[in-house]
């Protein structure tokens, strides 16, 4: 990729920011815990092109619609939509002493929006490699910090208070890999994610309701409620004897962090032994204690976990925040893979495709 860094100031450059899957390891990262997700080959292409000017007209294209932003001057008001991620980019950037030029920006994906798929991380992504590159700003060496500073886009810009999972896999995927990071030291190390014959697809519960914000921001504050019971720095140090002595249901939500962390690094030697009749036990335990202990499964995703295990799944288990979304299953060979279902391939991650 470093060689489509160019000395002089491009006009043209397309990026793009892919889309992410995650294995196993859910609800961990916000608790300094472990997670093992993957890029995927769909996600968000941008192309941006220098016009002059003080402002940036971006159209995005599956919504038809377009918009003039200006380069300063802007607000912080939220429109609940795409815009607020440019409003974000434009923001973050320009407080990271990056000199955006005016120009012309188009924006197109293919993940499913809003579905689980991490859209969000895509657009962010693409759009900030885009922009830095149309800027004449080198390659940021340091994507981790990228990474934090597209999650600021997230969470200041579009009010989403998430944690670095969806922007790191996006940034830091490796094809045919998938990422073990460590979210108390932010390190990142490749696992070989060779499936074989088997499959991994994502099945969607076709459930979106104001819920999953509002549960996902309830388990936020319970960690962050039973982390200041414990007076612990996070959840991470925390060992089951310790979780026992917490009021109902923080022992639980505390009890799921310890053992999906755990699940996390039995996954990596799962694969690691090449078992992945072990790895789909994993991530049926993991489902079971997102149900059980985490209280983020709901009907939908329980009808849809049941018909992908009655398809002959080795394992599945609901992924990202949960309260709706997606199921992720593995799927043995011979398989079919079921109707609406899309195969997720892990894949490199964001990249610049051209500097011109
Ligand atoms: C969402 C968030 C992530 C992570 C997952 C749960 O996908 O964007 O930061 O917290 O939920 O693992």
């Amino acid at each position: 990729m470093a060689e489509l860094w160019q000395d002089v100031t491009p006009s043209r450059v397309v990026a793009f920011g892919p889309g992410r899957a995650n294995l196993i390891g859910e609800h961990t990262d916000y608790n300094d815990g472990l997670s093992l997700p993957f890029a995927i080959e769909q996600g968000v292409r941008v192309t941006a092109e220098a016009a002059g000017g003080d402002g940036l007209l971006v159209t995005a294209v599956e919504h038809q619609q377009h918009e003039l932003f200006p380069l300063s001057g802007w607000t912080t008001e939220r429109s609940g939509d795409w815009r607020d991620f440019v409003r974000g980019a434009i923001g973050e950037l320009a407080a990271a002493g990056v000199a955006l030029p005016g120009g012309e920006v188009e924006i197109e994906g293919d993940v499913p929006e809003g579905g689980g798929l991490s859209s969000s991380a895509a657009l962010e992504v693409a759009l900030c490699l885009a922009l830095c590159s149309l800027a004449g700003a080198p390659e940021p060496a340091d994507r981790v910090a990228l990474a934090r500073l597209c999650s600021r886009i997230e969470n200041e810009w579009v009010g989403a208070r998430t944690g670095l999972l969806d922007q790191l896999a996006s940034l830091l995927g490796v094809d045919g890999h998938a990422l073990r990071i460590d979210f108390r030291t932010l390190e990142t190390r490749p696992v070989p994610l060779r499936l074989g014959d088997w499959r991994l697809v994502t099945l969607d519960s076709g459930e979106r309701h104001a819920l999953a914000a509002s549960g996902y921001n309830e388990r936020r504050a319970e960690c962050e409620r039973a982390r200041q019971l414990l007076g612990v720095e996070s959840l991470r140090e925390v060992l089951p004897e310790d979780a026992v002595r917490l009021p109902c249901p923080l022992d639980r939500r505390v009890r799921h962090v310890h053992e999906e962390n755990a699940r996390v690094d039995a996954a990596v030697s799962a694969l690691e032994a090449a078992d992945l009749d072990a790895l789909g036990r994993l991530l049926d335990a993991s489902h079971a204690s997102l149900r059980d202990l985490y209280d983020a499964s709901t009907e939908a995703v329980e009808r849809i976990v049941e018909r992908l295990r009655a398809r002959g799944a080795a394992g599945a288990r609901m992924m990202g925040g949960g309260f709706g979304g997606q199921v992720i299953a593995l799927l043995p060979p011979g398989t079919q893979v079921p109707d609406g279902a899309l195969e997720v391939v892990p894949a490199a991650g964001a990249r610049l495709l051209e500097v011109s």
